[in-house]
C-alpha cells in the first residue's frame, strides 16, 4: 500500500517550501511537487534572487562611477564584464535552489519532479517530463503555485527583444535603451539594474505616479531622484503598438485617455504590468475550486478554498505578492493544520524596494489614513541631518513615521534611503508590539547609524527631533 501523506503541496515557492519545512518540523508526512528542474519558486529562480544580484553588482558600478572620486579613490581601466556578472548572478541562484534541496532531504520532505493535478480529493498525479505519471495519495493538498507575469493585450513576449522580468534579467548585452512598461516594483528594479550599467532607460506608466500603493511622499521624492539618475518617465501614457523596425523596436504611445500618439525607439522593451495567479493545469475545475474576479483561488481565514481538504497560500490567492508574505502563510497553515492558533498579520508586513536609494514601507500610507478617516500625526527626518548617511555621502532621502494623533501608537513607517530595506524592520517590531512612536524616542540609539533617523522621527512625533 502506497504512502498516504499529510499534507501534499503543489509548489515549491516560498510558500510551498517554508510550509513544507513548518509541517515536517511539527511531525507531518510532507510531500512536495515541483514542475521546473530547481526548487524555491519565482522567487529563488527568476525573482528576488537573482534581481538583487543584479542590483547589488550595478549598484557597485554606480558608485564607482558617481561615489569612488568623492571618496578618494581613484580608479582607471575599470569595465563591467556582464558575462561574469551573470555568472555571479547564477551562481548565487545554484547556492539558494540547492540549499532548498538540502533542507528538503534534512526534514524528510519528499520532493517529487513534476506538473502537479489534483485527480480527485486526496490524489495529487504527478506527470514528469520523461517517464510515468504517478499518483500521491494526501489527507490535505495545499496549493502554491505562485503567479506569472500579465501580458499586455497584443504584444508578444518572445524573451529577447520584448522581455518580462525573466528575459530583462538575462540580456546577453547591454541595450543602448530600453523601454519599460509599468512604473512598478519590477519596472524601476530592473530599469535601475540596466540603467546603472549604461542602458538609456525611459518608463512608460498608465497612471498619474510612480509606485502604486506606496506613501504619495515616497514616490513623488524617489521620482524626482530617478529623473537625476537619467530616468525619462512618462506618466498618464499608455503603449499602444510595438513594432520591428531594422534598428530595434518602434513603441507607439499615447495619453491615457487617448490624445496624439507619439513614437519611441527602444533596442529592448520591458513588460512589467504586475503578475496574474497562476492555476494552469492543476485540473481546479474538475473539483469546484473557486476563483476570484482576479483568477486568484478564494480561500477563507484558515487558507480553505471552497473545497474541503485544498488549501492555497502565497501568490495564487489574495494580497501583496511577496515572498514573505507567502513564507508567513505557509508557516501559519502549517500549524492550523497540526491544529494549532495562528494567523498571519496582514498589517505588518514591510515591502521593499531595492533601488538606489532604497523605498521600505510598513503599515499604513497617509493616503490610507486619510481615507479611513483616522486622525494621525506625522513624524519625519531627513537623512541629510544624518551624520552616519553624510559619511557614507547617502544622505538623500527622510524617514517618516505615521502615528494615532491621540494614542500615539504608531500606524505606519515609510523610508526613502540607503539600506531602508533594513532599517524599517525596527519600526515593524515596534508596530507588531502596537508599541507608541514614544517608546522608539525613548530607546537608545548607537551613533553613528542610520537608524538614529528613525528615533529622530519618532521624537519628531513627540517633542521634537534633537538635530534639525
Ligand atoms: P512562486 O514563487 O511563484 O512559486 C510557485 C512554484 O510553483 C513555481 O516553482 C512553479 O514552477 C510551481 N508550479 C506552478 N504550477 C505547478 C504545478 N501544476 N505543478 C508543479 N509545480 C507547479 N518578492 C519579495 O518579497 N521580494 C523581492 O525582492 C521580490 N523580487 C521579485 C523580483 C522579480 C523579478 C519577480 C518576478 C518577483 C519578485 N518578488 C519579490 C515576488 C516573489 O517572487 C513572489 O511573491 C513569491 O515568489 C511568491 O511565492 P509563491 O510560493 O506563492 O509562488
Ligand atoms: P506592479 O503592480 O508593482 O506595477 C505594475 C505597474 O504597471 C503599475 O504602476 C501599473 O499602474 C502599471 N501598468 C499596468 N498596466 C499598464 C499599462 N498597460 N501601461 C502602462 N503601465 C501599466 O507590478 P510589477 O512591477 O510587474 O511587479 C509584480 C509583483 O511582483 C508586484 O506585486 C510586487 O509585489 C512583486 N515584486 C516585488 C518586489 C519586491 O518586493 N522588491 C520586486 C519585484 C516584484
Amino acid at each position: 500500500m502506497a504512502d498516504v501523506f499529510d499534507i501534499t503541496i503543489i509548489g515549491s515557492g516560498p510558500g510551498g517550501y517554508v510550509c513544507a519545512i513548518r509541517a515536517a518540523q511539527l511531525g507531518l508526512k510532507v510531500a512536495i511537487v515541483e514542475q521546473w528542474p530547481t526548487f524555491g519558486g519565482t522567487c529563488l529562480n527568476i525573482g528576488c534572487i537573482p534581481s538583487k544580484a543584479m542590483l547589488h553588482a550595478s549598484e557597485m558600478v554606480e558608485q564607482l562611477a558617481h561615489n569612488f572620486d568623492n571618496l578618494g579613490i581613484e580608479v582607471s581601466g575599470a569595465k563591467v564584464n556582464l558575462d561574469k556578472m551573470m555568472a555571479h548572478k547564477d551562481s548565487v541562484v545554484k547556492a539558494n535552489t540547492s540549499g532548498i534541496e538540502y533542507l528538503f532531504k534534512k526534514n524528510k520532505i519528499t520532493a517529487f519532479k513534476g506538473l502537479g493535478s489534483i485527480e480527485a480529493l486526496g490524489k495529487v498525479k504527478v506527470t514528469p517530463e520523461k517517464g510515468e505519471p504517478q499518483i500521491i495519495e494526501t489527507k490535505n493538498i495545499i496549493i502554491a503555485t505562485g503567479s506569472v507575469s500579465a501580458d499586455l493585450a497584443g504584444l508578444k513576449i518572445d524573451e529577447k527583444q520584448v522581455v518580462s522580468s525573466t528575459g530583462a534579467l538575462s540580456l546577453s548585452k547591454v541595450p543602448q535603451s530600453l523601454l519599460v512598461i509599468g512604473a512598478g516594483v519590477i519596472g524601476l528594479e530592473l530599469g535601475s539594474v540596466w540603467a546603472r550599467l549604461g542602458a538609456k532607460v525611459t518608463v512608460v506608466e498608465y497612471l498619474d505616479h510612480i509606485l502604486p500603493g506606496m506613501d504619495k511622499d515616497l514616490s513623488k521624492n524617489f521620482m524626482r531622484n530617478l529623473k537625476k539618475q537619467g530616468f525619462d518617465i512618462k506618466l498618464s501614457t499608455k503603449v499602444t503598438g510595438v513594432n520591428k523596425s531594422d534598428n530595434g523596436l518602434v513603441v507607439t504611445t499615447e495619453g491615457a485617455q487617448g490624445g496624439s500618439s507619439s513614437t519611441i525607439k527602444a533596442d529592448i522593451v520591458l513588460v512589467a504590468i504586475g503578475r496574474k495567479a497562476f492555476t494552469n493545469g492543476l485540473g481546479l475545475e474538475n473539483i469546484g475550486v473557486e476563483l476570484d474576479a482576479q483568477g486568484r483561488i478564494k480561500t477563507n481565514d484558515n487558507y480553505k478554498s471552497s473545497v474541503d481538504g485544498i488549501y492555497a497560500i502565497g501568490d495564487v490567492i489574495k494580497g501583496p505578492m511577496l515572498a514573505h508574505k507567502a513564507s508567513e502563510e505557509g508557516v501559519v497553515l502549517a500549524e492550523i493544520l497540526d491544529g494549532k492558533k495562528a494567523h498571519v498579520n496582514y498589517g505588518v508586513i514591510p515591502g521593499v524596494v531595492y533601488t538606489s536609494p532604497e523605498i521600505a514601507s510598513v503599515g499604513k500610507t497617509e493616503e490610507q489614513l486619510k481615507d479611513e478617516g483616522i486622525e494621525y500625526k506625522v513624524g519625519k527626518f531627513p537623512f541629510s541631518a544624518n551624520g552616519r548617511a553624510k559619511a557614507m555621502l547617502a544622505s538623500d532621502g527622510f524617514v517618516k513615521i505615521l502615528a494615532d494623533a491621540k494614542t500615539d501608537r504608531v500606524l505606519g513607517g515609510h523610508i526613502l534611503g540607503h539600506g531602508a530595506g533594513e532599517i524599517i524592520h525596527e519600526i515593524a517590531i515596534l508596530m507588531e508590539f502596537s508599541g507608541a512612536a514614544e517608546d522608539l524616542a525613548l530607546t537608545c540609539h548607537a551613533h553613528p547609524t542610520m537608524s538614529e533617523a528613525v528615533r529622530e522621527a519618532a521624537l519628531a512625533l513627540g517633542d521634537g527631533a534633537l538635530h534639525i
